[in-house]
């Protein structure tokens, strides 16, 4: 288990959010805080600049299938960015923070939503509308602009979270 980067990365940890909180070790990730969703495995498959994170889909299979998703952290980036291929098959992205106490976010397959990979599970749909848990806000949500094989996300958020 990966225990520097707040997120569960041993095989038997994977699953969804909520099959996972069934058995007691989704219930330590939670104690623990590590999210379920991966790194991209290829790191060059985004670059940043001038407030735009441009994706190479070709080069992100983590994201191939609906209700799926990829972290995109690190470098310059402003923030840290959860990207999700939803259900309806769109492409998603969220600043990856829940709005309770900061941890890192899942996408929820067959649910339509994200969750806070803590205990309170906050979720949120996608929209980054507040749904349930303890967040205290709606996350923020970014624009996806999706064309071939890129993805321009424009780290402006759609809506600002709401303070509170
Ligand atoms: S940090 Fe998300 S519910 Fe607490």
């Amino acid at each position: 288990m990966c225990l520097t980067d707040g997120c569960a990365s041993e095989g038997a940890l994977m699953g969804s959010p909520d099959r996972d909180a069934k058995n007691s070790m989704g219930l330590w990730r939670r104690i623990l805080g590590r999210c379920l969703t991966r790194e991209a495995a290829d790191r060059s498959c985004w670059s940043y600049a001038e407030g735009q994170l441009t994706v190479n889909l070709e080069r992100v299979p983590e994201l191939a299938g609906r209700g799926s998703g990829v972290r995109i952290e690190g470098g310059e980036l402003p923030a840290r960015i959860l990207l999700v291929r939803g259900d309806d098959g769109e492409l998603y992205a969220f600043r990856n923070a829940c709005t309770h106490a900061g941890r890192r976010l899942d996408p929820v397959p067959d649910a339509g939503t994200i969750q806070c990979c803590s205990v309170g599970k906050s979720t949120f749909d996608y929209r980054g509308t507040r749904l349930k848990g303890s967040g205290k806000a709606d996350v923020t949500a970014y624009p996806v602009a999706a064309s071939g094989q890129l993805a321009v996300i424009a780290l402006e958020p759609v809506r600002p979270a709401a303070s509170g």
